[in-house]
């Protein structure tokens, strides 16, 4: 299918391209992306330049993957990503450092779940983290997923292993108001 643009309040979610290439990869450097992401390690500038050359464009060739630049306006440097993977229903996210504490991400999930079941027959969207990032968790809460436990996740790490995950999911139809159930 052909990527679509969405607007939130604050933010747009476009295509990330070749101009993103140096910020992705200095943002996708970062020690935490080795211990709470499955992006390659250490990151270096070919693999986000696959990224945007290769695999966004694949993903949306083939429905598979969704994936987005997160901008505060058209043509603006990119913040972070947010990918949907269609087949297994899990979202995906990261903010170059500099950018969080805006509550941005609760901003860009609450917009990609509500056309995620605009536009698919999807009952559900997943969320997991690794255990511990509470960042992301905080996120999830916000945004009205429930807690689904903790116990190895879908998303393998980078080697291929299944790693002890916090798990959540919003079900179509739920509000979006925090859940009670959260371990912290
Ligand atoms: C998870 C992430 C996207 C959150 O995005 P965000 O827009 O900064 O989220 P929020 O502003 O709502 O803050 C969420 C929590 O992050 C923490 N936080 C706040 N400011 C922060 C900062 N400057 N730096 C790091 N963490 C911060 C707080 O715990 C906050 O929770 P609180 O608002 O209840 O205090 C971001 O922290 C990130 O990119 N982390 C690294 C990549 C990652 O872990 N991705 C998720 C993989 S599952």
């Amino acid at each position: 299918m052909d990527p679509f643009s969405i607007r939130t309040v604050r933010l747009v979610l476009d295509q990330p391209g070749h101009p993103d290439v140096d910020d992705i990869a200095a943002f996708c450097g970062e020690p935490l992306f080795e211990r709470y992401m499955s992006t390659p390690w250490p990151y270096e500038r070919h693999h986000a330049e696959s990224f945007v050359g290769e695999f966004v464009p694949q993903g949306w060739a083939t429905g598979d993957e969704w994936t987005w630049a997160i901008r505060d306006s058209p043509g603006e440097p990119l913040l972070g990503v947010i990918g949907m993977r269609l087949r297994s229903g899990m979202i995906g996210f990261w903010l170059g450092a500099p950018h969080r504490g805006r509550r941005i991400m609760s901003e860009v999930v609450d917009a990609v779940a509500d056309e995620v079941f605009a536009r698919t027959e999807r009952a559900e969207i997943l969320w997991e983290c690794v255990l511990g990032n509470v960042a992301s968790m905080r996120v999830a809460e916000r945004c009205g997923f429930s807690f689904t436990g903790a116990a190895p996740g879908l998303v393998l790490d980078r080697h291929g292993r299944a790693v002890i995950s916090w798990t959540a999911t919003l079900r179509r139809g739920d509000d979006r108001d925090p859940k009670p159930g959260w371990p912290i």
